[in-house]
């Protein structure tokens, strides 16, 4: 991959986002609101997803394919915005390009450690990622006094694909999934995949309003516009008129994915193509 591509790292380069599918816009959306004059080329696996219940070499190879794909925009940096592809492909993704491939893992993780007070966090999340065990590794290396529990919660993605962020079934399921943390006395909460943020609110209701919760697309999005920063790449210019700042590519259902996109994402989608990403 490195030969292949000349790499471009200027200030109006544009982001490179990708996920699984619509989640990964919870980040996309932190990033515009952190960075308004950044402009963002997207990328859902809306073919392929769920990764969550998928091996490390699918989503590795999945995730490969989808950075040729950015790479050819000449992105001057690669967002992975899904928990499930940063815990198991991000590290491989980051010795095959020449340009900073930031995950939403390791942010996460880092301000858990910064705001627990007993030292007890719970990672919620795929069983993927939490097979992964990478919270717990990026935790343990910050703090090894820290208590982490984890719990895989599988239902979460189609609720919130099903629209149902305020429901009773969405209540029910959230009880099960969380009274065993309860019980643990956990004072930190990780909400380790890109759809639990818009369940946001069921999910402090039941775990507890002193149970702080962290939302790792909010964190990545800071640890981004720090990383540009430093390396003298945040765009000081805002957009031009006409132009057009935020990019979508689906692998699938272009129409759904707007739809859904415009209801997580105020600054009008205007479109969202459909690519063939076997074809990188
Ligand atoms: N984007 C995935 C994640 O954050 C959730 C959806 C999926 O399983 O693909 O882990």
């Amino acid at each position: 991959m490195k030969q292949e591509y000349s790499i471009n790292l200027r200030k109006d380069a544009p982001i490179g986002v990708f996920d699984s599918g619509v989640g990964g816009l919870t980040v996309a959306r932190e990033i515009m609101r952190q960075m308004p004059n950044e402009k963002i080329i997207y990328f859902g696996d809306t073919a392929r997803v769920p990764y969550g219940s998928k091996s490390k070499e699918t989503v590795t190879r999945y995730s490969k394919q989808i950075a040729r794909f950015l790479l050819s925009f000449q992105v001057k940096t690669i967002v992975v915005a899904c928990n499930t592809a940063s815990a198991y492909a991000r590290d491989e993704l980051e010795q095959e390009v020449d340009i900073p491939v930031l995950g939403v893992v390791k942010p996460g993780a880092r301000t858990a450690v910064d705001v627990t007070r007993n030292g007890k966090i719970g990672v919620i999340a795929t069983e993927a990622t939490i097979g992964s065990h990478m919270y717990n590794k990026y935790i343990t290396e910050l703090n090894k006094d820290v208590t982490i529990y984890e719990k895989a919660c599988p239902l979460f993605v189609p609720l919130v694909e099903e629209g149902l962020w305020q429901d009773p079934v969405t209540d029910e399921i959230a009880k099960r999934y969380l009274s065993e943390l309860i019980d643990l006395d956990i004072d930190t909460l990780i909400m380790g995949c890109t759809h639990y943020p818009l369940i946001r609110s069921t999910l402090g209701r039941i775990i507890g309003e002193e149970v702080t919760l962290v939302n790792p697309a909010y964190e990545t999005a800071m640890e981004l516009k720090r990383l540009l920063a430093e390396q003298d790449l945040l765009n000081d210019q805002p957009p031009k008129l006409g132009e057009n700042q935020y990019q979508f590519y689906v692998s699938d259902g272009a129409e759904k994915f707007k739809r859904f996109a415009n209801s997580i994402i105020k600054y009008g989608i205007l479109s969202a193509k459909t690519i063939q990403i076997e074809d990188y």
